[in-house]
């Protein structure tokens, strides 16, 4: 199987497992990125027998609303059983990187008020050590250099995401080379600097349970 193929087969099993448990009042929480693309494509088949959907991206909810599944505001969404995003690098602790896409700072909120965060990725997303996929951080504009500057002292290279803006109206720095063996300590620190939204790792809110997509099949961890 090839890696859209090993995505789709993720995905399918994230809609199997949450359709049985999802009753007409559902919303449902909803990542970004290719995998979730799929996700999105084969909940649709479903969109009757849930209320709609809460979106982690703006490119999510145009996704979700081609489909015709109705997207609310995460304030107004009083609870979310289930959310299912992607992620770029996953350890065996369930700890993540995400935002890729650059975004992180909705997917960590929508995470956050989920019950359940299922994660679906291909198996090429495992490692042992998360880092090796460059760390995206949510920077206020006028912070960008000032947070480099701090992100440097932490023993990292930050790139600038030139170009991008995320939903928010914020800029991106990408961490390369940085130390991530102790991924709460990482991800306290980098909260931290003033400035700073948030940074693209999940490892104080892992996920609860990943799909993973491998040649024998997807399996499901823990
Ligand atoms: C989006 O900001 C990211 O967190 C994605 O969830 C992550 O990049 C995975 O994307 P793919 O499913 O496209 O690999």
């Amino acid at each position: 199987m090839n890696q859209d193929e090993l995505k789709q087969a993720v995905a399918k099993a994230a809609v199997e497992y949450i359709a049985p448990r999802l009753n007409r009042d559902s919303i449902v929480g909803v990542g970004t990125g290719s995998t979730a693309n799929f996700f999105i494509d084969l909940l649709a088949e479903h969109k009757a027998e849930f209320d709609g959907a809460v979106a982690s991206s703006e490119a999510t909810a145009e996704r979700l609303k081609g489909h015709g599944i109705p997207v609310y505001d995460l304030n107004s969404a009083n609870t979310l059983e289930f959310y299912v995003d992607g992620a770029d690098e996953t350890n065996e602790r369930l700890e993540l990187i995400k935002g890729g896409g650059g975004a992180l700072t909705r997917e960590k909120i929508v995470a956050a008020v989920a019950k359940t965060f299922i994660c679906i990725a291909d198996e090429s997303k495992q490692v042992g050590v998360l880092g090796d996929f460059p760390l995206p951080v949510e920077v206020i504009p006028m912070a960008r250099s000032y947070v480099a500057r701090q992100i440097v002292k932490l023993g990292g290279d930050p790139v600038y995401r030139e170009g991008f803006t995320t939903d928010n109206g914020n800029v991106i720095l990408d961490i390369h080379n940085l130390d991530i063996t102790r991924p709460i300590h990482v991800e306290e620190q980098l909260n931290n600097i003033v400035g700073v939204v948030t940074n693209g790792l999940f490892a104080r809110r892992p996920a609860d349970l990943l799909l993973l997509g491998t040649a024998e099949g997807v399996k499901s961890i823990p």
